[in-house]
């Protein structure tokens, strides 16, 4: 799966550049593989930290970055987790800012953790509305459920609502839609399921 996003990462990681500062945090890390990228890319005195609400997953991210020195992981909730205030420099996540059950919430605590002119890039799927690959997924499993269903999580029209709501702070918002022709993994998902489909 890590291989398959390595696509997204690469669209992450060229919004970042090199970035400055001293700490950074990568929000629903997963297994942990931007957040070691993240501490390959930044300075030897920088640190990054990552933040996952699934205990497997936290565990295998800390077996993967064994003697990485600048990279930590904590097991928590990172729309409630009490960050240290102002403590990062930027924040990352790779599809892990969809799932928050209150994304207002969510996003306000990872601001009060975040330093004045920090950045915060993530990427996400797009709305259920412009996204193919949804509309293809919902038509493939409407094939065998015969009764209409729901994507589980809130996906991105949460995000959509907080777009909205960020829109009218003071934070400066830079949306990339970033098209499947630029995914091989969405390529290959895309293929299977109009076969399924056919
Ligand atoms: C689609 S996975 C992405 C994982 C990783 N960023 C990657 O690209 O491989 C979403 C991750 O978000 C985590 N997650 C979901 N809700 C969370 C929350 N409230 N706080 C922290 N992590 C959360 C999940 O446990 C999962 O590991």
């Amino acid at each position: 799966m890590d291989e398959k996003l390595e696509c997204v990462s690469d669209i992450l990681f060229r919004s970042i550049g090199t970035p400055e500062g001293l700490r950074f945090l990568d929000i629903g890390c997963g297994a942990g593989s931007t957040t070691i990228r993240l501490g390959k890319l930044v300075s030897s005195t920088a640190s990054v930290t990552g933040i996952d609400i699934s205990e497997p997953m936290v565990s295998f991210a800390r077996g993967k970055a064994k003697g990485i020195d600048n990279v930590d992981f904590v097991l928590d909730n990172a729309q409630t987790y009490e960050f240290q205030p102002s403590k990062f420099d930027g924040a990352i996540s790779r599809m892990g800012v969809m799932f928050f059950t209150n994304p207002i919430q969510a996003f306000s605590n990872i601001h009060s953790a975040l330093n004045k002119g920090s950045f915060l890039t993530f990427a996400c799927w797009a709305p259920t509305e412009e996204g193919e690959l949804t509309d293809l997924l919902l038509r493939a499993a409407l094939k065998h459920t015969r009764k209409p269903i729901m994507i589980p999580g809130p996906g991105a029209d949460r995000l959509l609502m907080t777009r909205s709501t960020l829109n009218q702070s003071s934070v400066i918002l830079d949306f990339q839609t970033c098209r499947s022709k630029h995914s091989r993994f969405i390529s290959e998902q895309e293929s299977l399921l109009r076969k399924m489909l056919a």
